[in-house]
């Protein structure tokens, strides 16, 4: 792996944190595949833990296991096993998040084994909430200015590499894969529209009143105070602030000023002007929580 900025390695032209090896990488091609597991994947700061926490509690009311100690053990990294090697030893349906792009995938969800969820958010407020959490995650290098991070996420010198090449190559191979595409934005506006798309997805048959349970343990309020899901069990000296930040559609507008919100829109006409997906970028239509 070659240390391409401090805190941020490259390996067959992804990004990752320093707690992962080539080896391990290498090892998820030919990384068997069940047709019960699922995986959440998404480019970092698109509603990874909130996928996450949703996924599990479909699961657990679907007659799943709720034994572990948090939404981190439940459905661990793929990327970044943190020690837990023996996946083959877990009782399905086994639960994966992942930030890594189709090509480093195991090689079986091609051959349609498996469900993935992959979830995109606006690209401005990726890299907002990418800024604030890279001022309190010890894993991550604290920038200077929100500045000095626009740079470097629209040069992909961040984790995960370039938003617009980890959109694209999913998009691109979608066809591949049994896969659900979701926005961040579809679920801040509706997040019982999104739950029930995400079972149908997955072929879970929850009552009327399970679902009810997962949209409530999912909304911000909820979660935020929820120990398995807030990831506020992760040590302080690893993470010194809240995961869940603030939860909103379009908060780049508080950050972003009108030179780089303007180059970042003529970057992004450039590079997406192919692809046939829709972002929301405004929080205009966002309701308070209940
Ligand atoms: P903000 O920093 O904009 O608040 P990821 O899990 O991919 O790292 O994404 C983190 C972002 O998802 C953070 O965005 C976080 O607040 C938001 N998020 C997490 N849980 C959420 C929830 N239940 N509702 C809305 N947003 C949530």
């Amino acid at each position: 792996m070659e240390r391409i900025v401090d805190y941020i390695c490259r390996y067959k032209n992804n990004n990752f944190l320093t707690a992962t090896s080539a080896e391990h990488i290498d090892s998820l091609e030919t990384f068997h595949v069940r047709d019960s597991d699922i995986f959440v994947v998404t480019y970092p700061k698109s509603g990874s833990v909130w996928t996450q926490q949703i996924v599990i509690l479909i699961c657990e009311l679907d007659g799943g296991h709720n034994d572990y100690p948090n939404n981190m053990e439940q459905m661990p990294w793929l990327e970044y096993p943190e020690g837990r090697l023996d996946y083959s030893r877990r009782p399905s349906p086994r639960l994966f998040i992942s930030h890594l792009s189709p090509a480093l995938m195991p090689q079986e969800l091609k051959e349609k084994k498996g469900k993935i969820i992959y979830v995109m958010r606006n690209p401005k407020d990726t890299v907002v909430s990418f800024y604030h959490f890279s001022q309190i995650c010890a894993d991550l290098e604290n920038p200077k200015t929100f500045g000095d991070t626009l740079e470097r996420y629209l040069e992909g010198n961040v984790l995960a590499g370039r938003w617009f090449d980890h959109i694209r190559a999913w998009n691109d191979t979608r066809d591949q894969y049994n896969i659900l595409f979701l926005t961040y934005e579809e679920m801040v506006l509706d997040l019982r529209a999104a739950v029930i798309k995400i079972c149908s997805f997955l072929g879970k048959n929850l009552s009327e009143a399970a679902i009810k349970e997962v949209v409530h343990k999912s909304t911000f309020k909820i979660m935020k105070e929820d120990k398995k899901a807030n990831y506020r069990f992760v040590p302080k000296e690893r993470l010194s602030g809240d995961f869940l930040r603030k939860g909103k559609i379009g908060d780049w507008k508080n950050v972003f000023s009108v030179a780089q919100s303007e180059r970042f829109d003529q970057i992004f006409q450039e590079r997406m002007a192919d692809m046939d997906l829709k972002f929301i970028w405004d929080s205009a239509e966002q309701k308070e929580e209940p």
